[in-house]
């Protein structure tokens, strides 16, 4: 079992998220994050902090092509553990459709 991050979290990033997990395992790309799934422990604490409700356990229904992706640049990018600020479009694009069109595989700076 593990929690993924989804769509809802691109152009918002709010990371809230990375400061009460308890296993540092969430990674930053250049406008979301990402949960690596062999390190989280499903302890489920993350998945209420988001304003966007981006993070979601795998027994959703779409949830798993979100675990390959989260493995994926989970791999690639840089371990985050301290809150940021929220890019400057979150406001304007919490709960937009179609946000996986604006995702970019750059990563972010971590930190
Ligand atoms: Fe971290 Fe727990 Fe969220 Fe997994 S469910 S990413 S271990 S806070
Ligand atoms: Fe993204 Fe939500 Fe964390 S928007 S950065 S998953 S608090």
């Amino acid at each position: 079992m593990t929690y993924i991050v989804n769509d809802k979290c691109i152009a918002c990033k709010y990371t809230d998220c990375v400061e009460v997990c308890p296993v540092d395992c969430f990674y930053e790309g250049e406008n979301m994050l990402v949960i690596h799934p062999d390190e989280c422990i499903d302890c489920g604490v993350c998945e209420p902090e988001c304003p966007a409700d981006a993070i979601r356990p795998d027994t959703d229904p779409d949830a798993e092509k979100w675990v390959e992706f989260n493995r994926k640049y989970a791999e690639l990018w840089p371990v985050i553990v301290t809150k940021k600020d929220q890019l400057s479009t979150a406001e304007e694009m919490d709960g937009k459709e179609g946000k996986i069109e604006l995702f970019s595989e750059a990563p972010g700076e971590g930190g």
